[in-house]
C-alpha cells in the first residue's frame, strides 16, 4: 500500500473520531467533576474581557464550534472539552469569568490565552491569567462551593473525586524565554536551567492544586512548540520540518516533567498524578497510518495577523478537518480530537504515562 492511500485513511479516521465524541455522552460522567487549568490551549472565553491581544472571541475562531464564537482559539472544540465529552459531561465545563453557583458543582476552567507558569510570561500582549492567580481562583471557587453545600466532608470528598487537567508551559517558551528583546531569562538561564526552574515551579502549582483537594491530575506535557507555523516562520526550519532547537529545548522540559509526575506520584500515595506525552501522540504509528507526516499540512488555516492569532474575519481554510493547525499556534479541532482520544485511551505506550484518563477517572 502506498502512503498516498493513507489521506483516505485520515479522512475516514478522523471523520470517525469527531462522529464518535459527539455521542459518547449518555447518563452520568464518570466522575462528578472536572477542573481544568492551563493557556489557551484549553481557555474558553477567560480572556474575553481582559486588557490583551491575546483573545479569540471573533471570527473564524468558533467556525465549527456548536456556540459559535467563544473565546476558543480553535475552530472547534478544544482538547479540554472533547475529554470532557468523553468523560460523558453533557455540558462544557463553564469559564471562571462567567461560572454561576449552579455550575460549579461539576467544575470550573480556569485557562487563560497567554498565561505561564511563571507570572511575568505573555505580559506583552497584555494581561492574562498566570497559573498562580488560576490557583488563587480555585481557592476562590472552593469557598463558594463550601457555602453552597454547607457540609465541609462532603466537598472534601465531592473535590477528591474530581479530574483536574492542567496544561500550560507553553507560553513560558513562546512568550518569553524565545523573545529576549523582551524577557531576561534567556539571558539568565540556559535551556536546561530553565527547564528546571519552570519545572520546580510548577510542582509547586502541582502540589496546591493537591493541597485544595485534588486527588486525580491529569498534567499535559507541552507540544512541539518547534512545529508551531508561527515559530517555523520566525526562525527557520534550516530544510527541517520543524525548528529542531526549540524542539529540543521543550524536551529539556517534558522530560523533568515526567520525572516529577513520578516523583509526585510516590510522595503522594493518596493521589494519582498521570503524564501526557504529545509527541507520543503526535507521532508516527506506522507506516502510512500516522498523523505526523504528509499530507497533513503544517501550515496554518486562517490568514495570520503579525502576531500569529488570525486577521479578524479573515475566511479559514475550506477543509480544516486536514489541518494540524488552525492559526499561527493553535491546533485545529482535528489536532484536538486526536490529542483528546489518545489521552483518553492510550494507543502507544509511551502516550500517557502511567495511566490514561480513562483508568485515572476509574481508580
Ligand atoms: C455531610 O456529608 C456527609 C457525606 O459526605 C454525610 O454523611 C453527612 O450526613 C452530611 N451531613 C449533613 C449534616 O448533611
Ligand atoms: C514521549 O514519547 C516520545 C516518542 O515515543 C519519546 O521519545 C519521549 O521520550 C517521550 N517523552 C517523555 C517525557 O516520556
Amino acid at each position: 500500500m502506498t502512503c498516498e492511500l493513507s489521506l483516505l485513511y485520515r479522512v475516514i479516521i478522523f471523520a470517525g473520531l469527531l462522529h464518535a465524541t459527539t455521542f459518547v455522552a449518555n447518563g452520568e460522567p464518570q466522575v462528578p467533576c472536572y477542573f481544568i487549568f492551563g493557556d489557551s490551549l484549553v481557555d474558553s472565553g477567560n480572556n474575553n474581557g481582559l486588557a490583551t491581544t491575546a483573545k479569540a472571541n471573533y471570527k473564524p475562531y468558533g467556525v465549527d464550534f456548536s456556540q459559535g464564537v467563544s473565546g476558543r482559539f480553535t475552530n472547534g472544540r478544544t482538547v479540554a472539552d472533547i475529554i470532557g465529552q468523553l468523560l460523558g459531561f453533557t455540558n462544557f465545563i463553564p469559564p471562571y469569568a462567567t461560572a454561576t453557583d449552579q455550575e460549579i458543582d461539576t467544575g470550573v476552567n480556569y485557562g487563560s490565552g497567554s498565561a505561564g507558569i511563571r507570572e511575568e510570561s505573555g505580559s506583552h500582549l497584555g494581561d492574562r491569567i498566570s497559573m498562580d492567580r488560576q490557583l488563587l481562583n480555585h481557592e476562590t471557587t472552593i469557598s463558594r462551593l463550601s457555602a453552597l453545600q454547607n457540609n465541609k466532608s462532603f466537598t472534601d470528598d465531592h473535590l477528591k473525586k474530581c479530574i483536574y487537567l492542567s496544561n500550560i508551559g507553553s507560553n513560558d517558551y513562546i512568550n518569553n524565554y524565545l523573545i529576549p528583546s523582551i524577557y531576561p531569562t534567556s539571558n539568565t538561564y540556559t535551556v536546561d536551567q530553565y527547564a528546571q526552574v519552570l519545572v520546580q515551579q510548577y510542582s509547586q502549582q502541582l502540589k496546591t492544586i493537591y493541597n485544595l483537594g485534588a486527588r486525580k491530575i491529569v498534567v499535559f506535557g507541552l507540544g512541539q512548540v518547534g512545529c508551531a507555523p508561527a515559530e517555523i516562520a520566525r526562525f527557520g526550519t534550516n530544510g527541517k520540518p520543524c525548528v529542531e532547537w526549540i524542539n529540543q529545548a521543550v524536551k529539556l522540559f517534558n522530560d523533568k516533567l515526567k520525572s516529577l509526575v513520578t516523583e509526585l506520584n510516590s510522595e503522594y500515595q493518596d493521589a494519582r498524578f498521570t503524564f501526557i506525552n504529545l509527541t507520543s501522540i503526535s507521532a508516527p504509528q506506522g507506516e502510512c497510518l500516522d498523523f505526523a507526516d504528509v499530507p497533513l499540512p503544517n501550515n496554518p488555516c486562517c490568514k495570520l495577523r503579525e502576531d500569529g492569532q488570525c486577521v479578524a474575519n479573515s475566511s479559514p481554510c475550506l477543509v480544516r478537518a486536514l489541518s494540524l493547525f488552525f492559526d499561527g499556534f493553535h491546533p485545529t479541532e482535528t489536532s484536538n480530537t486526536l490529542i483528546a482520544t489518545r489521552s483518553y485511551i492510550t494507543v502507544s505506550p509511551a502516550d500517557t504515562y502511567p495511566y490514561d484518563i480513562s483508568h485515572l477517572a476509574r481508580l
